[in-house]
């Protein structure tokens, strides 16, 4: 565990490993922030699992003085193949054609999971886990996918500069609209505007 201090919460970069040891305390952490029924966390473990073996999957915890964690956020490094890569540029394809699909997706880092505990939410600690998960990671852009806002997740991902690549897109299987967002990286970088 590398440990970051930033007042009373501590932020932890995880080992695949140690991922793997606190998933259960990760994923009652995800479904209490993404308010999801009871059961979620089982079926979302094999997945979390899958991804911490990608190439570039890098993970970030907020802990208490006691150790809780008190947030986390992962992703890893985007692919031709994956289930996400194809979806997006699917939509990017059939909205702005070949050209901004691949100015997206050559070279990026997917945003995969990033949540706050609710009795945590509000203290910046999204923004502490968001910077230090980017902090460092080698591709031109970063990526993620949101259920369409207004909320808290989108006013953290616009206050830090990501713009639209694709809105109400709708992912196979999932009747919710969502938004693609995304930005160059590193994050002290101009913000690239939508393609
Ligand atoms: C999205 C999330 C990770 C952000 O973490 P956070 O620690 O709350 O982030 P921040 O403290 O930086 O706050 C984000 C924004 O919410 C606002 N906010 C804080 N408390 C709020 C409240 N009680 N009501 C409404 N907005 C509030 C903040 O003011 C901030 O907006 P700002 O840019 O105008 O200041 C977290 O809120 C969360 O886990 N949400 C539920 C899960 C989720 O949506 N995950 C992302 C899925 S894509």
């Amino acid at each position: 565990m590398t440990a970051m201090s930033s007042s009373c919460t501590r932020y932890v970069q995880l080992s695949a490993d140690e991922f793997r040891a606190r998933l259960s305390e990760a994923l009652a952490l995800y479904v209490s922030a993404m308010r999801y029924p009871d059961g979620t966390a089982e079926q979302r473990a094999p997945m979390w699992l899958t991804h911490a073996l990608r190439e570039g999957w890098r993970c970030i915890a907020a802990l208490d003085a006691d150790g809780t964690m008190l947030g986390v956020t992962y992703g890893y490094k985007g692919r031709p193949g994956q289930w996400w890569h194809e979806q997006v540029r699917r939509g990017l394809t059939r909205a702005g054609g070949d050209q901004a699909a691949q100015g997206w997706l050559s070279d990026y880092f997917e945003l995969t999971e990033i949540h706050v505990r609710p009795e945590s939410q509000g203290n910046q600690i999204g923004e502490g886990l968001l910077r230090r998960l980017l902090d460092g990671v080698p591709s031109s852009n970063v990526l993620l996918s949101t259920p369409e806002g207004p909320n808290r997740a989108w006013k953290l991902y616009r206050r830090l500069g990501f713009v639209d690549v694709l809105r109400d897109y709708h992912f196979a299987g999932d009747p919710r609209p969502f938004a693609i967002l995304g930005r160059g990286i590193p994050l002290d970088q101009p913000v690239r505007q939508a393609q």
